[in-house]
């Protein structure tokens, strides 16, 4: 933290000058007074008051290099160059999904800021740079200094992985930390905004005779997220039959009078509410059933489902409880306590009356969901269409709900308001020529941004190649989407159309099964610089699928040359990825 300041009572300054002075500059984080004295040894040195800035040497290198998924390290190290370059810093932001490793012996000093996907992964785009960074072929990074921000989500077991992974490998080349890797929860900001500003501000050059840059320019007003739209949903209806055995929805919501706009391939975030009965267990358990005022933020601002084990601590320190002590400080069962249970399980499994302040001090903001957008406004105009499957399923003996998809399924209704944003993902998008063949692969609700994709190409009439490799339970009860899939068949929007069911026949057929079979035709279309795309289930299909791919690119080479040319491929943009 920065120490606060004050200034010796020798200043040039009267008494109550000296006190303003310190009011503003006390508080002033390392950057704001960097800033400030740069400022005034420019406006000195505008006015001819002051000799001119003297060329200190060339500015000190900073590489911000970022691995995003979702854009959050990314709007943070845009972020952060802006506050290096006032520091006097060359600084440069990089993508690692464009970067190369072998460029980082000579970046001088390096900020990371790495995210967290999939389970314990780096963002996917990131994953050929990562792979390099682990590998043998690494440079060795002596004279190179470093720090490492990671965000990621304390629900996940592997939290924050890919930021530890880079910290530690970084060093073992190597390159010399500058501090501990901070390891962020989904309430990033204001932390990783301090400890840029700390970070930069430690390593800024110390050189007290040089003038920092100050453009005089209107100040970049910071990066800040649009306030949701409370968007009308016009239509809601179940895609699934009753006999399929899990209940997926397709839901449009109006974005009329919103300003909002998307591209297929964008998400829809989603800001959901608690379920009411659950908000009423929560208050039941901490003995405040009376506080209605509690209830109604409960429901909409705060994450009553997720257990994470800082909240197990906090809460056996909050209540002094020693039986939840002992299995808070005890890793493996505190784990195994945590398996399949929420914050519900352990107000009524160690019951204690809570204040208001604190229970909400133990709970984490209640975050957006994400959902990709199944339509093109070419075709529905100011509408975004989702499909969402309901999750729903039992554990630690009870029956539980997802929080966004349980919303929208079981409590919304054609005519209800739901607060939502656009998410972007320019890394998704349908080709820009229309001779680029497009293999879309997905299973369930991955199925979604194809649709998209389609409604687009029949509305442009752009003539791409098309093949849509769908993997689903039952022919008959969970083909999403069925009736508008065979029409574009048969308009040859869609060129071609390959199933996998895993539950019509005895053994399980999923979408890397027809990959391997359609081999040939996977490379042939690859040869004709064909973009492949891969939606829905990160756990099990995206793996399959990256095995699948890597052993048809191998051609019988090896693994390491499937690896290789699977990694091209991401790093050219013609393997996209959106799974969850
Ligand atoms: C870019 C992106 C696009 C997406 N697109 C879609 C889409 O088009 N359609 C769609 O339906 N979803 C989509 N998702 C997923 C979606 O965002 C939500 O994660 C999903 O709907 C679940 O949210 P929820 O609030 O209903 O569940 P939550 O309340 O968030 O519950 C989910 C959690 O429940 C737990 N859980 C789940 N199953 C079990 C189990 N069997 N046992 C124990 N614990 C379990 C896990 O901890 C899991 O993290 C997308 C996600 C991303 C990131
Ligand atoms: C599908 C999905 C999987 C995730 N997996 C992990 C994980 O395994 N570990 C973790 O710490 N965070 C995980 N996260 C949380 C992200 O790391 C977190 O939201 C982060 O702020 C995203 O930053 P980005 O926008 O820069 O990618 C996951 C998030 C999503 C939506």
């Amino acid at each position: 933290m920065t120490k606060p300041i004050a200034l010796p009572h020798t200043a040039p300054f009267a008494p109550e000058q000296i006190a303003a002075l310190d009011k503003v500059i006390g508080g002033a984080s390392a950057v704001q007074r960097a800033w400030l004295s740069g400022f005034l040894a420019g406006l000195d040195a505008a006015e001819g008051k002051a000799p001119p800035a003297t060329a200190a040497g060339p500015k000190p290198k900073l590489l911000i290099l970022y691995a995003t998924e979702s854009g959050n390290s990314e709007a943070l190290a845009t972020r952060a160059r802006q506050d290096a370059a006032k520091l006097g810093f060359a600084a440069q932001v990089q993508d690692m999904a464009d970067a190369d490793v072998q460029t980082l012996k000579s970046a001088g000093t390096i900020i990371a800021i790495v995210s967290t996907w999939g389970d314990g992964e780096p963002p996917q785009r990131a994953a050929p740079f990562f792979r390099a960074l682990m590998g043998d072929a690494a440079p060795r990074l002596e004279g190179v200094k470093f720090a490492v921000l990671a965000l990621g989500d304390s629900s996940y077991a592997q939290f924050c992985e890919s930021g530890r992974q880079v910290d530690a490998r970084l060093e073992a080349l190597g390159a010399v930390r500058t501090g501990p890797c901070l390891e962020l929860d989904l309430d990033y900001e204001p932390a990783a905004k301090s400890w840029l500003s700390e970070t930069l501000g430690h390593l800024a050059p110390k050189d007290a005779g040089s003038v920092i840059h100050v453009d005089f320019q209107k100040p970049v007003p910071a990066a800040s997220k649009t306030a949701p739209f409370p968007a009308e949903i016009t239509a809601h209806g179940k895609l699934t039959s009753e006999r399929a055995q899990a209940e997926t929805y397709h839901v449009e919501f109006s974005l009329a009078g919103s300003g909002l706009s998307y591209e297929p391939g964008d998400a829809l975030a989603i800001m959901p509410t608690n379920d009411p009965a659950l908000v009423a267990q929560v208050l039941r358990a901490t003995g405040q059933e009376q506080d209605t005022a509690l209830a109604e933020n409960l429901t909409k601002n705060y994450d009553i489902s997720t257990l994470t084990a800082r909240q197990m601590k906090d809460y056996a320190g909050l209540t002094g409880d020693t039986a939840l002590t002992a299995l808070a400080e005890d890793a493996e069962k505190r784990t195994e306590f945590m398996a399949g249970r929420q914050i519900i399980d352990l107000l009524e499994t160690f019951p204690h009356q809570l204040e208001a302040s604190n229970l909400t001090a133990l709970l984490r903001p209640l975050a957006p969901r994400y959902y990709s957008i199944a339509s093109s406004q070419k075709l529905v105009g100011e509408e975004a269409h989702l499909t969402i499957a309901r999750l729903a399923y039992h554990s630690a003996g009870r029956a539980r709900l997802g929080v966004a998809s349980g919303q929208v399924a079981d409590r919304l209704r054609t005519g209800d308001h739901a607060p939502v944003l656009i998410r972007a993902n320019p890394h998704f998008r349908l080709p820009a020529e229309a001779q680029t063949p497009v293999v879309m692969i997905g299973a369930g609700t991955g199925v979604a941004p194809y649709r998209g994709f389609l409604q687009e190409l029949e509305a442009t009439a752009a003539g791409n190649d098309t093949w849509l490799i769908f993997g689903h339970r039952n022919f008959l009860y969970d083909f999403l989407y069925q009736l508008e899939i065979q029409d574009w068949l048969k308009s040859g929007v869609l060129g071609r159309l390959d199933l996998a069911t895993s539950r019509d026949q005895p053994e399980k057929r999923y979408v890397q099964h027809i990959l391997w079979e359609q081999r040939r035709h996977l490379r042939a279309r690859l040869d004709d610089g064909a973009n492949i795309y891969l939606c829905g289930d990160a756990k099990h299909m995206a793996h399959d699928v990256d095995a699948t791919l890597m052993r048809i690119l191998a051609d019988g080479k090896g693994q390491d040359a499937g690896q290789a040319a699977l990694d091209a491929l991401i790093s050219a943009g013609r393997y996209k990825k959106d799974v969850y």
